[in-house]
């Protein structure tokens, strides 16, 4: 399943808009039940409109009514593995709570991590 999910982040990869920075990155997020949603980064001339592939994959996915989200896996081309920004962490936890995380690169290293390791002491609803 990470291995097809991989791919498919690969092929969205592909499509992202990276006229400013070149890096690209892709994403693809999975219900529990099995369905496969994709993004990929696309910039902005004005930089800070940029949205990060992991966000377009979430925004699509609840956009189109999906939940229960298990796994996501991200992209890129980069010796050092890219992991979600942190504003892409706060949005991950937001909709999908502590899925696993797989990031990998280009050349086929990986690493796998929960979310909640990568944002230890998050703040949700819970809090307010
Ligand atoms: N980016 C992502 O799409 N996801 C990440 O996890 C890290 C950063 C994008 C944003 C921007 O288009 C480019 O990578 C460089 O920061």
């Amino acid at each position: 399943m990470l291995a097809a999910m991989t791919a498919l982040a690969r092929e969205a990869r592909e499509r992202a808009h990276t006229p400013y920075s070149r890096f690209k990155v892709g994403a693809a997020l999975k219900t529990r039940t099995g369905e496969i949603v994709t993004g990929c980064n696309i910039e902005n001339a004005s930089y800070g409109l940029t949205m990060c592939a992991e966000r377009v994959a979430v925004f699509k996915a609840v956009s189109e009514g999906l939940s229960d989200f298990d796994v996501i896996t991200v992209v890129a081309d980069s010796k050092r593995l890219t992991a979600p920004c942190g504003p892409c962490r706060q949005i991950l936890w937001e909709f999908c709570g502590d899925l696993l995380v797989h990031m990998s690169n280009t050349k086929g290293a990986s690493r796998t991590l929960r979310l909640r390791e990568l944002l230890p002491l998050p703040f949700d609803g819970r809090n307010l």
